[in-house]
Formats: structure tokens, sequence, C-alpha cells
């Protein structure tokens, strides 16, 4: 399908594969997508196993990203990874507050906002998700919390920093539910963060910037929700754990 921007589809493994499991895992996954270029295509290891992931995608048309990173670049930060870190295993990218870290280990949107400065910093590439709970949505205030988020997450950013971020809509009431938001639901909340991001930067950055929906993404809806104007990618958690459903993803989106 021809879209405005070129798609991204991330696989954020999460905290899945053992090294000799996601070596496997990512040479099929090279195979099975070696002929395409028309998606920018990311997979997310865990931290263990980013070292051999690199190895195997060395010149393929896959890239890296790791699942945070520290809004600090080195010192006494036990058990945190900085992003020059993450730079000596060729990492492109790095998803920042998703909705599993603000939930489990309370990041702020400042915290966030201060890792993607972190990251551009380091010439890594944000994926910063954002996206409201059932409570909000069932409320009335998914504009509202989205425009939290959004705010306070983009907050000291550049506009040239700005274009090389990605952002992600992931309603959390989707992530690992079996429950996709509707291709029109995605839709209306995507248009609403582009036009966010048009009034904080300027409306040439909102017409690049790529906006991912994240959300019990299969191959069976992902064509559909692909297909939308302003959904311009996925960050796909269970179905990037088998090459199989990370493929027909991929391939049924283009
Ligand atoms: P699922 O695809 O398992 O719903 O997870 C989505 C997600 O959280 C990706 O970051």
């Amino acid at each position: 399908m021809q879209k405005e921007r070129k798609l991204i589809i991330a696989g954020n493994w999460k905290m899945n594969k053992t090294v000799a499991e996601a070596i496997d895992l990512v040479t099929d996954v090279k195979l099975s997508l070696a002929s395409v270029k028309e998606v920018d295509i990311v997979v997310c290891p865990p931290y263990t196993a980013l070292g051999e992931v690199s190895k195997v995608i060395l010149h393929s048309n896959i890239r890296l990203g790791a699942q945070n990173m520290s809004e600090q670049n080195s010192g006494a930060y036990t058990g945190e990874i900085a992003a020059g870190m993450l730079k000596e295993f060729s990492v492109r990218y790095v998803i920042l507050g998703h909705s599993e870290r603000r939930q489990y280990q309370k990041e702020s949107d400042e915290l966030i906002s201060k890792k993607a400065l972190a990251a551009h910093l380091a010439s890594l590439k944000p994926i910063i998700c954002v996206g409201e709970l059932l409570a909000d949505r069932e409320s009335g205030n998914t504009e509202k919390v989205l425009e939290t988020q959004v705010r306070g997450s983009l907050a000291g950013l550049s506009k040239e920093q700005m274009e090389e971020t990605t952002l992600a809509y992931e309603p959390v009431w989707a992530i690992g539910t079996g429950r996709t938001a509707s291709a029109a639901q995605a839709q209306e909340a995507h248009a609403f963060i582009r036009g966010l991001v048009g009034k904080l930067f300027d409306e040439t950055i909102a017409r690049r910037v790529r906006i991912q929906y994240g959300g019990s993404v299969k191959g069976s809806n992902a064509r559909e929700l692909m297909s939308q104007p302003d959904v311009d990618g996925a960050l796909v958690g269970g179905a990037s754990l088998e090459t199989r459903s990370f493929a027909d993803i991929i391939k049924n989106s283009i």
C-alpha cells in the first residue's frame, strides 16, 4: 500500500528470549524478510542479547533497538545502562516510556523526556510510547491523557530532534490482551497526536513524524490498521516472538 511516510515495524521482545533463543529467532526473521525494502524493520531484544543479535543482522535490512536506557551517561547508577553502552552494539533505536515501565517502574513524563534528550545526544532514535488506560478511555479522558504524555515526554526536544523521534500510540487496554483498538480508534488517536506535534513543533515536522500503533497487533489486523492515514507502523509485542507471526504482520502491511 502507498503511504505518505515509510512504515516502521518494530518487535518489542520484552523480557523474553535467552541469547541462544534470540539468535535463532533473529536468524529466521532475517531470512524470512530479506527481500523487504518498503518497511523499516526493527528488533528490540533484551539487553543481554543485543551483542549477538547485532552480529546476526549486520549488513541486513533489520535494525537494532533497545527497550530502555538511563537518562545518565555513566556513574553510580547500579543496574542501569547508558546510551553510549548501547551504541557499542550498533543499536539505532531505543523504546522509551513503555507503559510497562510507566506502570511498574513509575517512569514519569519528565524522566522520559530526559531519556529522550540523552538518546538524541548519543544519536540514538527514541521510540516514545504514550497511551491511555481503559479507565481513561471509559471516562472520556483519552485526549487529555495523551496530551499530558505527549507534551511532557517531548519537552525540551529541538525541532531537529523531534524529526528523528518516532512516537508509539499504545492504548494500555490493548497490550497483551488480544483486544486491539479498532482501526478507527487508532486513526483518531494518531491524528490527535500528530495535531499536537504540529502545535508543539511545526506542521512540517508533524507531517514527517512517524506514529506506530501498538497493542495486540497480529497478521490478521495489520493491514487494516496500517491502511489508516496516520498509522505509520507497529510496535509489536507477543507476535514478534515468533518468525511467522512477525513476518505476517510485515508482509500484510506492504
Ligand atoms: P502486544 O503486541 O503483546 O499486545 O504488546 C504490545 C506492546 O506492548 C509493544 O510494545
